[in-house]
């Protein structure tokens, strides 16, 4: 594109595709959305899509497909071995990351659990930039052991550094004089680190951190599942990199990696997920794991029609207009809330906008999850639904006390090619309504805590009577207004 349409763009965000096949999304009033979010036991997880206006609980399996991928789903060829469609897709994705074996998943944690079975032994370490909550789950099953090697800045809500998904490089010399690689089973990367915000790592970082593997003698894995988005950064945000083809970023970047795998929920606009990578041993001792967990090899548990459209997804991903979407769609609401002084993740990464609870509402004690409270406050004033990613996402310690999260923030999720501008000017325009009423809000306790997963399916309540007098408030200013 050329540049003056891209700084245009980047200015006023503009959807550059057409909807043409829609759904009916609705709007409740406010006394609805309280009565609906009381019924969920002011869980997000646990509203029903029909009562959610927005919905920006997760950026997974719910991008929008475009018409050729749809297209392309119907030539899918169902075959339980050998089908047609397992080879384009091999082919899409042998020659768009550049690594010559591919394996199937049905997804993105299959890959995880995979790799951890045939990589991490008991007391084996795995170091990362950042740890994602399934890979880490899935090491962890296997006796293994994660370190986090992230730079300083990463763990900063408000920054100007444009890749706070980096490796600390003095954090890493020191481990590998400090662990043998008989010690670690891999090294593992995740593009668009998703709990700090969906923060990017650079390529020269990247490069960096897998020539020291190199060296020392251990393997490298890249987690791609949020590639897209990182692809972007480092096209707008490096240097050097202004002028490279995407297509070209992609497979320079992965080749940096001895294995790449991805979630499709993410990276591929469908549902799916695989394993590529440089050794034809390993390749073959994974195999076996993907009949036995997974499905046949040409499957991998994934129908075949999402595997043509996988196949057609990361081909639109390789294209610039498509992959800046997310990106400048997130930048424009970050920044429209950071004009009002809301609190943040700053820079905007990929994924979503995160409000830092800890700021927004800090008359709230973490054992009174912030994060999930301020979830529900915004769902009863928009109908917009967000992902709680603080202390009630967290395992409480061996002794029954919470384990008080790093950071406590709503995740707003934006699905690639799913809202329009005039969504993201919604919720802005709510959040900063929120944002002026936030003495209002209040706690929440637990009634019904489950042992594992939490805030998957735990049941919560208000600490008092905030959400009433939350909603009389909103009917107030807006009865008022209109
Ligand atoms: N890696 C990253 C970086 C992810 O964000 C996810 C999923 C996975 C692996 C696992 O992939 O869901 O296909 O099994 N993230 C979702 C989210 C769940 O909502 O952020 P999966």
């Amino acid at each position: 594109m050329k540049r003056i349409e891209m700084k245009y763009l980047k200015e006023q965000p503009l959807e550059l595709h057409k909807p043409k096949v829609v759904s009916k999304i609705n709007l409740l009033d406010v006394d609805e959305r309280y009565k609906a979010i009381t019924k969920a036991t002011n869980n997000t997880f646990l509203l029903r899509n029909e009562d959610v206006f927005l919905d920006m609980l997760t950026d997974s399996g719910v991008n929008a497909s475009s018409d050729e991928q749809l297209a392309a789903s119907m030539r899918a060829d169902e075959a339980y071995a050998g089908s047609k469609t397992f080879y384009r897709l091999e082919k899409a994705v042998t020659s768009l990351l550049g690594l010559p074996y591919f394996l199937p998943a049905h997804q993105g944690r299959a890959c995880e659990h995979i790799i951890s079975r045939a990589l991490v032994k008991p007391n084996t370490r795995t170091p990362m930039n950042y740890h994602f909550t399934t890979t880490k789950s899935h090491i962890l099953a296997m006796g293994g052991i994660v370190d986090e090697l992230i730079i300083d800045e990463g763990l900063k809500i408000q920054s100007d550094y444009p890749f706070k998904g980096n490796v600390d490089l003095k954090k890493l010399d020191d481990y590998f004089k400090k662990y043998s690689k008989e010690e670690i089973a891999f090294l593992r990367i995740e593009a668009g680190t998703n709990l700090i915000g969906g923060q990017p790592i650079s390529f020269e970082n990247a490069k960096a951190v897998t020539e020291r593997c190199k060296k020392a003698g251990v393997m490298t894995v890249l987690d791609a599942s949020l590639l897209q988005d990182n692809l972007y950064f480092i096209k707008v945000r490096e240097k050097g990199f202004e002028n490279k083809p995407i297509s070209e970023i992609t497979k320079e970047f992965c080749q940096l990696f001895d294995i790449v795998y991805f979630s499709a929920r993410k990276f591929g606009f469908a549902k799916g997920g695989g394993i590529v990578l440089k050794d034809e041993k390993l390749y073959n001792k994974m195999k076996e794991f993907v009949v036995m967990y997974e499905g046949f090899l040409t499957y991998g548990g994934m129908s075949t029609r999402e595997m043509e459209m996988i196949a057609v997804g990361l081909e639109e991903s390789m294209e610039f207009d498509v992959i800046s979407q997310g990106p400048i769609f997130i930048d424009y609401m970050v920044n429209e809330l950071v004009k009002h002084k809301v609190p943040v993740v700053t820079p905007g990464g990929g994924l979503g906008c995160h409000l830092d609870a800890r700021s927004f509402v800090p008359h709230i004690k973490q054992e009174e999850y912030p994060a999930g409270a301020l979830a529900t406050a915004l769902y009863i004033v928009s109908g917009i639904r967000g992902m709680e990613r603080g202390t009630l996402s967290e395992v409480r310690n061996p002794d029954g006390t919470e384990k008080l999260a790093d950071m406590e923030l709503v995740r707003l999720a934006i699905p690639r090619r799913v809202f329009t501008l005039s969504h993201i000017n919604y919720a802005v325009d709510r959040i900063i309504w929120l944002y002026k009423n936030r003495d209002l809000i209040g706690g929440l306790k637990f009634t019904r805590e489950p042992e594992t997963l939490r805030f998957f399916f735990g049941e919560l309540a208000p600490t008092s009577n905030w959400q009433e007098k939350l909603v009389k408030k909103f009917k107030e200013d807006f009865l008022n207004k209109y």
